[in-house]
């Protein structure tokens, strides 16, 4: 493909850290270049405690855990999202419980949180799609009249704020990830921000598989040993090494994608005026990162033809996501809570165009090849 979808950016400093990880010999976790970056996400977010982990879906599947989620406990999250939502709840036993989207930011509808409450609810799981806010203040405080724990779903967020607060800050716990695809990258990679410091020392438990290493490390303990469940949620230091190249160069990633996104909000106007496409929007107490640019078009047959003609242009985009209550393992091991029509609808109509660091010098072709292809 001439433009691809994604390309992922590199700031030609990853080889040099991860030459340096190298020459420390310290190889496993947690070492020099993890410290870095789990006190840069710490300042950034002011989480209480960032700890990497080598995935998003890792990080949600501690979250998980740190919840105390056991078999039929129910957990509120949107149809869609990506698998991992769901998939860290089922490995727990627990039930996810799809809600319907809003129409206008395709979040988890705020409204619906309460009615889908049963005596089995544990946790709510709010998904910041595209890196816009879900409206945390709403489901922050259903949580507390319930009880509730939130873990974000994050994945998309990092950088992004919902009325001046960094997302990933705000629930109780949430999941960021740095896979290849996101702003922020190290191939595979992710985060666990731990915001209520209850949770704190069990997640750290947890990502050490089930022992009080970290403890030990810092000389609290004189020996360690097995104290709870848990896995091996910590990436190396090659990894964090990369990451932290990254890190070091993430606000320039992020304004050069909104730059990205603007031009194309800007050019794609007309075609929302004349109804041939819908643009993303934002709330105005939302400041995204820029994470994605989607355009929903009319129905199924308009996008199939649009993916199609942009290949033939040698463009490529996408879609997502297949609703999870509408995939196989949904149907088995999760529930919806009622209809979910605006999730069936805008799951047949979205696409997503090319974003990523580099794409300035294509990004007037694909404009002209998309307007021209409606
Ligand atoms: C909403 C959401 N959740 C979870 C994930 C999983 O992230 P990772 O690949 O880091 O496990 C993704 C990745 O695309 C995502 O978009």
């Amino acid at each position: 493909m001439k433009v691809p979808f994604n390309k992922p950016y590199m700031t030609g400093k990853e080889l040099w850290y991860i030459s340096q990880a190298h020459a420390n010999g310290h190889l496993a976790g947690d070492g020099a270049f993890s410290k870095r970056c789990s006190a840069w996400l710490q300042g950034r977010t002011g989480a209480h405690k960032a700890l990497l982990t080598h995935s998003c879906t890792a990080g949600l599947e501690m979250g998980a855990i740190l919840a105390d989620l056991g078999p039929g406990d129910e957990v509120i999250m949107p149809s869609y999202t990506f698998v991992s939502t769901a998939n860290a709840v089922v490995l727990r036993g627990a039930v996810p419980v799809f809600i319907d989207v809003r129409p206008d930011t395709l979040n988890m509808d705020e409204k619906l949180v309460e009615s889908a409450i049963t005596p089995r609810t544990r946790a709510i799981m709010p998904v910041h799609y595209a890196g816009v806010g879900c409206e945390m203040d709403v489901i922050m405080a259903v949580a507390a009249r319930h009880n509730l724990v939130v873990i974000e779903d994050a994945a998309q967020a990092l950088m992004a704020t919902y009325k001046g607060r960094p997302l990933g800050s705000i629930g109780h716990l949430a999941a960021l990830s740095f896979h290849e695809t996101k702003n922020v990258i190290s191939g595979e990679g992710g985060a666990l921000l731990v915001n209520d410091s209850k949770f704190a020392d069990r997640a750290e438990v947890i990502r050490e598989k089930g022992t009080n290493r970290s403890q030990f490390f810092r000389g609290q303990v004189d020996k360690y040993t097995w104290v709870d469940i848990g896995s091996s949620y910590l990436p190396g230091e090659i990894i964090a090494a990369f990451l932290w190249a990254q890190m070091e160069e993430a606000d320039r990633i992020t304004a050069e994608r909104i730059a990205l996104w603007n031009t194309y909000h800007q050019f794609f106007a007309d075609a929302e005026r004349t109804e041939k496409i819908r643009r993303p929007v934002v709330p105005a107490h939302c400041v995204h990162n820029a994470h994605m640019y989607y355009l929903l078009l009319p129905d199924l047959a308009a996008r199939t033809l649009l993916i199609e003609r942009l290949k033939a242009a040698n463009i490529q985009t996408v879609f997502h996501y297949i609703p999870l209550h509408s995939a196989p393992a949904g149907r088995k091991y999760a529930r919806s809570h009622g209809e979910l029509p605006v999730t069936d609808d805008i799951a047949d109509r979205l696409v997503r165009l090319p974003l990523w660091n580099g794409l300035a010098e294509r990004q007037a072709e694909v404009i002209q090849q998309v307007i021209s292809k409606f």
